[in-house]
C-alpha cells in the first residue's frame, strides 16, 4: 500500500519552478544522497536566502526530484551543484532544469556559466556536452579516488548569447 501511494507521486510530470529557503530540507536531503560531502540545512538554508544564487527545484508531486542551483556575480554564474533523485534519473529531468536555468541566468545578465566536473562522472559530462559546455582548464587530482587513483577536476565553460 505504501509503496502504490509512493509510486503516485514517482509519476508525472515533473514541475520545475524557482526554490525558496523552506525546500532547504529537501535539498539538503537530495544532495546529501548524490554526493560524498553533503550540505547541512543550514547551509542549504544559507544558499536559498544568499540573494546572488538561483536555484530550480523539479517537484513530482510534492516531492523533491531534482534541483540545481548556481551563484550569480556581474555577468559570471557558476553552477554549485545540479542533482536528480535516483530513482528520476535518466529521463532527461537534469536537461530541463539545466535548460531552464541557463535561460533565467541569461535574462538576469549572466553572459558566462562556469562549473567544475569530476572527470569521472559521466553522466554529468554528457549533460554538459549536450548543452554547449566547453572543457578551459583541468585541476589535476582535485577528487580523492575511491580507495584508488585521484581524478582530475574539469572547469567548464558556456557562454550564453
Ligand atoms: C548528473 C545527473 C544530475 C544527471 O541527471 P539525469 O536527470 O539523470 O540526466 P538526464 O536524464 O537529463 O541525462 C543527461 C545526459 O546524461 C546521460 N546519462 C544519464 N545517465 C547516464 C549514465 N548512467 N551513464 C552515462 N550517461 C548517462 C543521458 O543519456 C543524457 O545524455 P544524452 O542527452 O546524450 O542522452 C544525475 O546523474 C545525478 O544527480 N548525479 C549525482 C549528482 C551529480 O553527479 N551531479 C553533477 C555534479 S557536476
Amino acid at each position: 500500500m505504501i509503496g502504490f501511494i509512493s509510486s503516485l507521486f514517482t509519476r508525472g510530470e515533473p514541475a520545475m519552478s524557482e526554490a525558496a529557503a523552506r525546500d532547504a530540507p529537501a535539498i539538503a536531503a537530495l544532495h546529501g544522497a548524490s554526493f560524498r560531502r553533503g550540505w547541512s540545512e543550514q547551509e542549504v538554508e544559507g544558499l536559498l536566502l544568499d540573494r546572488h544564487v538561483i536555484t530550480h527545484r523539479a517537484l513530482i508531486g510534492t516531492k523533491l526530484a531534482g534541483f540545481i542551483m548556481s551563484r550569480l556575480v556581474e555577468d559570471e554564474a557558476e553552477i554549485l551543484s545540479v542533482a536528480v533523485a535516483r530513482r528520476q534519473r535518466g529521463l532527461g529531468l537534469a536537461r530541463q532544469l539545466l535548460n531552464l536555468h541557463l535561460r533565467r541566468l541569461a535574462g538576469l545578465g549572466a553572459s558566462t556559466v562556469f562549473l567544475e566536473v569530476d572527470e569521472r562522472n559521466n553522466p554529468a559530462l554528457r549533460l554538459y556536452q549536450r548543452a554547449g559546455f566547453n572543457e578551459v582548464s583541468r585541476r589535476p587530482n582535485y577528487y580523492p579516488g575511491h580507495g584508488g587513483k585521484a581524478a582530475d577536476a574539469l572547469v567548464l565553460r558556456r557562454d550564453l548569447s
